[in-house]
C-alpha cells in the first residue's frame, strides 16, 4: 500500500488500539501453523487437565486427611492437608523449574538423550495413570493413601514442569521463519511476544476451564452416586478420571506433532526476572517512580485469587457444600478475574487508570471480606465472581500502567519482572493461605439472638481482603495522578461515562427564560414581568443573552457586528455558548441562590432555533455544548412569544444586526425551532401569541405564574398575619357567643327560681286559707 491510501487508518485508530489490534492479529497469525496449533491445543488441554488434576487432588487429601484424622484431624488436620498439597505442587515447580533447571534442559535439549516429544508424551501418559488409580488408594491402603496422594500431587508438579519445559523450548522451533539446518533458531522478537501471550493466556483460562470441568465431573460423579455406591464415597473420582482423559488427549494430540530438531533458545525458569531489572538509569523505579508499587498491586491482587483458590474447598465445606461448589467457586472467581482482565480497557474509561487501579484492588479487597462474612451460597458465589472481576481488573490496569513506565527495549525485561514477582507472589498465597485456615480454625461466636460462626477459611478471605486495602491506599496516595481532584468527582464524571451533566432546577429562586425572535417584545415582556413581581416583594434580577456580563459585551459585539459577516457556524455558536458560561456562572447562579426570581432575555432554546434550526448545525449538538456551558441549568419556566417573523419585522425600529439581517427563510426556521423545543416540554414551557398587545401578553404570564411562583417573604408574612387575624376574630367571635349563652342561662334559672317562689307563696297562701 502506498502513503497515499494510508491516511484513513492513521486517522482512525490511536495508537494503543493499533499496536493492541496488531499484537492480536501476531497472536491470531501463530495459530495458523498447523504445528503451533497443534502444540497449542495440547497446552490448552494438557493445561486443563493439569490444574483439574490439582483441583481433584486437593478434594481427595482433604477427604483422606478427614477420614483418617491426618495432622492432628478435626479443623486443623483439614487445612493442613490442603496446605499439603499445594505445598507439594509449589516444591516440585521449584525443584525441577528453577533448580534442576539446568539439567533438565540439557537432557532436553536437540543434543541431550531425552527427545522433546516422547518426553511430552510420558509426562502426559504418566498424569493420566496417576489419575486413574488416585481415587482408589484410599480403598487399597487407607493409611498409607495421604503420602501417597501428595507424591502424586508431587509427581504430576514434575510432569508438568517437564512438559513446560519441552513447550517451552520447542514451540520457538515451531514459528513462522523456517530456520536454516542446524542452526540456532532466532524467532523475530514478535513471534516471541506472541508466542508468551498466547501461552499465558492459555494458563489464564486453563483454571476456570478446569473448575468447570470439576462442577461438571462432580455432579455426574453425585448422579452416579445415586446408583453405584463407589462413587457415593468416592467424590471426587469422577473428575479424576476427566483429568485423566484430558491428559490423554493431549498425549494423542501429540503423537501427530512434527518437531524439527533445531536448537532454541533455553527454557525459562518461572523465577526468572525476579530481581528489578536494573538499567543503570533512573528508569528503575520507572518514568513516574511508580514501578515498585504497581508491581505490588499486580502481585497483591494475583496473591488474593491464588489464596482464595487455595481456601476454597475448606470454605466450601464450611458452607457445606462438596466438589461442587468447590468447582463453582473456582469457575466464578477465575472465570471473573479472566472477564476483568479482557474488560479492563472498556471499563470507566473516562476514569484516571491509577484510580481505577486503586478502586479495582479496593473493591476486590471489599468483595473478599464479604464472601468471608456472608454465610449464604448462592451470595459467596456472587461476591466471589465480583472479587475475580474486580482482581482482573486491577491486574490489566496495573500491567498498562507499567507497560507506561518505560521505554520499549525495557518493557520485555519489565514483564518478566512483574510475571516472576506474581508467580512468586501465587505461589507464597497458596501455601500461607491455608496455613493460614488452620491456624485460626473455626470460631463461633454468640450473643444473644445473633450467632457468628465462621471456618478458618472465611477469616482468610476476609484477612486477605483487608489486607489489600492499605494496597489500595497506598496506590491511591502515592501514585495518584489526578491529586488535588476529589476522587468522588471523577467517579462520578467517568460514571457518567463523558455524558453530559444532568439537566436540573435551580434549587432555590426562580428561573424564567423569555424566548422568541426578534421583535417579539422579549424586553418589553421582560421589564412588566419584573415590576409585577418585585411588587409581591420577591427580589427580581432582569437579564439577557448575549451581553449580560463584561465579557459577554464583548462577545456580544463579535456576534452582533455586521462586520463578523461570514463568521464560521460553529465558531458562533461556542461564541454564543460562551457568553452563556459566564452569565450563567457570574449572574444566574448567584442570583438563584439567593432566592431571586431571574428573568432572562433569551437562554440556551436561542441557541438551539437560531445555531441549531436557523443554521445548519445539529439542534442536538448546540443544546449539548449549552448544557455543558450551563452545568446542566434549566429554567423553572420559558415563555416562548410567538410571533411570525413578517409581524415582528414591522416593529423594528433600529437598523438591523447581523441576525436580524438573516433571511425570511431563516426567522421562519428559528421560529419552527421555538415551537418544537416547546412542543417537547410542554410543562415547562408558555407558548403565547405575542401579537397581541403587550398588556395581553403580561396577563397571561402572570396567570401562569400565578400558579408556579413561590410566595416571596413578604406574601408569606401577609398570609401569616391575615391568618393570624383570622384566627383572632374566630376566638372573639367564640367568646362572645359563651357570654351570650351564659347570660341566657343565667336569664332562665333566675326566671325559673321566680316560678318557684311564686308557686311557693301562692300554696302557702292557698295553705292559710
Ligand atoms: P437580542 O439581545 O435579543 O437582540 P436585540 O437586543 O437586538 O433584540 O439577541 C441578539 C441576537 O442574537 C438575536 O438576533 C438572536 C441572536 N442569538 C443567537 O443567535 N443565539 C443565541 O444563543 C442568543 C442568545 C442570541
Amino acid at each position: 500500500m502506498t502513503p497515499a491510501n494510508q491516511p484513513t487508518a492513521i486517522h482512525q485508530a490511536p495508537d494503543d488500539a493499533l499496536v493492541a489490534d496488531s499484537r492480536e492479529r501476531a497472536v491470531r497469525a501463530l495459530l495458523c501453523q498447523p504445528q503451533l496449533k497443534r502444540l497449542w491445543s495440547a497446552q490448552l488441554v494438557g493445561g486443563v487437565g493439569d490444574m483439574l488434576a490439582l483441583l481433584v487432588l486437593v478434594v481427595l487429601v482433604l477427604q483422606t486427611a478427614i477420614a483418617a484424622g491426618s495432622f492432628g484431624g478435626g479443623y486443623r488436620g483439614a487445612a493442613l492437608a490442603v496446605t499439603a498439597v499445594f505445598g507439594a505442587r509449589i516444591l516440585a515447580t521449584l525443584l525441577f523449574g528453577a533448580v534442576l533447571l539446568g539439567p533438565l534442559t540439557s537432557l532436553t535439549s536437540q543434543d541431550g538423550p531425552l527427545d522433546r516429544r516422547w518426553t511430552m508424551i510420558g509426562a502426559d501418559g504418566l498424569r493420566a495413570v496417576l489419575l486413574v488409580i488416585a481415587p482408589l488408594w484410599i480403598d487399597w491402603t487407607p493409611e498409607n493413601a495421604l503420602a501417597i496422594l501428595l507424591v502424586t500431587a508431587f509427581v504430576a508438579g514434575v510432569a508438568e514442569r517437564l512438559w513446560t519445559v519441552c513447550r517451552e523450548s520447542a514451540a520457538p522451533a515451531l514459528l513462522p521463519t523456517p530456520p536454516p539446518e542446524g542452526a540456532t533458531v532466532r524467532p523475530l522478537p514478535d513471534h516471541m511476544d506472541a508466542l508468551r501471550r498466547l501461552s499465558l493466556r492459555t494458563t489464564f483460562v486453563a483454571l476456570p476451564l478446569a473448575g468447570a470441568a470439576l462442577v461438571v465431573a462432580a455432579l455426574v460423579n453425585n448422579l452416579l452416586g445415586t446408583g453405584i455406591d463407589w462413587f457415593a464415597r468416592h467424590q471426587a473420582a469422577f473428575g479424576s478420571y476427566v483429568a485423566a482423559g484430558l491428559f490423554a488427549a493431549s498425549l494423542s494430540v501429540l503423537t501427530a506433532l512434527e518437531l524439527p530438531g533445531t536448537r532454541t533458545p533455553r527454557a525459562r525458569s518461572p523465577l526468572e526476572g525476579l530481581r528489578r531489572p536494573r538499567s543503570g538509569t533512573a528508569t528503575e523505579t520507572g518514568r513516574t517512580g511508580a514501578i515498585p508499587l504497581l508491581v505490588l498491586a499486580c502481585a497483591a491482587v494475583s496473591g488474593a485469587v491464588a489464596a482464595t483458590v487455595a481456601v476454597a474447598v475448606l470454605h466450601a465445606k464450611d458452607l457445606g457444600g462438596g466438589p461442587v461448589l468447590f468447582g463453582l467457586l473456582v469457575l466464578v472467581l477465575t472465570g471473573g478475574t479472566v472477564v476483568g482482565i479482557r474488560t479492563a480497557p472498556k471499563v470507566l474509561p473516562a476514569l484516571s487508570r491509577r484510580r481505577l487501579l486503586a478502586l479495582a484492588v479496593a473493591f476486590t479487597g471489599v468483595a473478599l471480606l464479604a464472601a468471608g462474612l456472608v454465610p449464604d451460597v448462592a451470595t459467596v458465589l456472587l461476591i466471589v465472581a465480583l472479587a475475580g472481576i474486580g482482581a482482573g481488573i486491577a491486574a490489566n490496569t496495573g500491567h498498562t500502567l507499567l507497560d507506561q513506565e518505560t521505554e520499549d527495549q525495557r518493557r520485555t525485561r519489565l514483564t518478566e519482572h512483574l510475571h516472576a514477582v506474581v508467580r512468586v507472589s501465587v505461589a507464597l498465597a497458596a501455601l500461607i493461605a491455608p496455613l493460614v485456615a488452620a491456624l485460626i480454625g473455626p470460631h463461633r461466636l454468640e450473643s444473644g439472638k445473633f450467632v457468628f460462626a465462621h471456618g478458618g477459611a472465611a477469616f482468610t478471605l476476609m484477612l486477605v481482603g483487608a489486607l489489600l486495602l492499605p494496597v489500595a491506599a497506598l496506590v491511591l496516595a502515592k501514585a495518584d495522578d489526578r491529586s488535588g481532584v476529589p476522587l468522588r468527582h471523577d467517579l462520578r464524571d467517568a460514571l457518567r461515562g463523558g455524558d453530559d451533566p444532568a439537566q436540573a432546577l435551580a434549587a432555590n429562586g426562580f428561573f424564567i427564560a423569555l424566548e422568541g425572535g426578534d421583535g417579539a417584545g422579549k424586553s418589553t415582556q421582560a421589564t412588566a414581568l419584573a415590576e409585577w413581581i418585585r411588587a409581591k416583594g420577591h427580589e427580581v434580577v432582569v437579564t439577557r443573552e448575549p451581553g449580560a456580563t463584561p465579557v459577554g459585551k464583548r462577545l456580544r459585539s463579535i456576534l452582533l457586528d455586521v462586520s463578523s459577516a461570514g463568521l464560521s457556524h460553529r465558531a458562533e455558536a461556542l461564541l454564543y455558548a460562551a457568553d452563556r458560561a459566564e452569565h450563567v456562572d457570574t449572574v444566574v447562579r448567584p442570583a438563584l441562590e439567593r432566592g431571586a426570581v431571574v428573568i432572562s432575555d433569551r437562554y440556551i432554546d436561542s441557541s438551539v432555533a437560531y445555531q441549531g434550526a436557523g443554521r445548519d448545525l445539529s439542534p442536538t449538538e448546540i443544546a449539548r455544548i449549552s448544557r455543558w456551558a450551563t452545568d446542566g441549568l434549566v429554567p423553572h419556566l420559558t415563555v416562548l412569544l410567538d410571533v411570525s417573523p413578517e409581524a415582528a419585522r414591522e416593529r423594528f425600529t433600529e437598523a438591523p444586526d447581523r441576525l436580524e439581517s438573516e433571511p425570511a427563510e431563516f426567522h421562519e426556521r428559528v421560529r419552527t425551532g421555538f415551537l418544537t423545543l416547546a412542543a417537547a416540554d410542554p410543562g415547562r414551557y408558555l407558548v403565547v401569541d405575542a401579537a397581541q398587545e403587550p398588556e395581553a401578553v403580561t396577563t397571561v404570564v402572570r396567570r401562569r405564574l400565578d400558579l408556579m411562583l413561590p410566595l416571596s417573604e413578604a406574601e408569606v408574612k401577609a398570609q401569616e398575619e391575615a391568618r393570624k387575624a383570622a384566627e383572632e376574630e374566630a376566638r372573639r367571635k367564640a367568646e362572645e357567643e359563651a357570654a351570650r349563652k351564659a347570660e341566657e342561662e343565667r336569664a332562665e334559672r333566675e326566671r325559673e327560681e321566680m316560678l318557684a317562689r311564686l308557686r311557693a307563696e301562692e300554696e302557702e297562701r292557698k295553705r292559710r286559707e
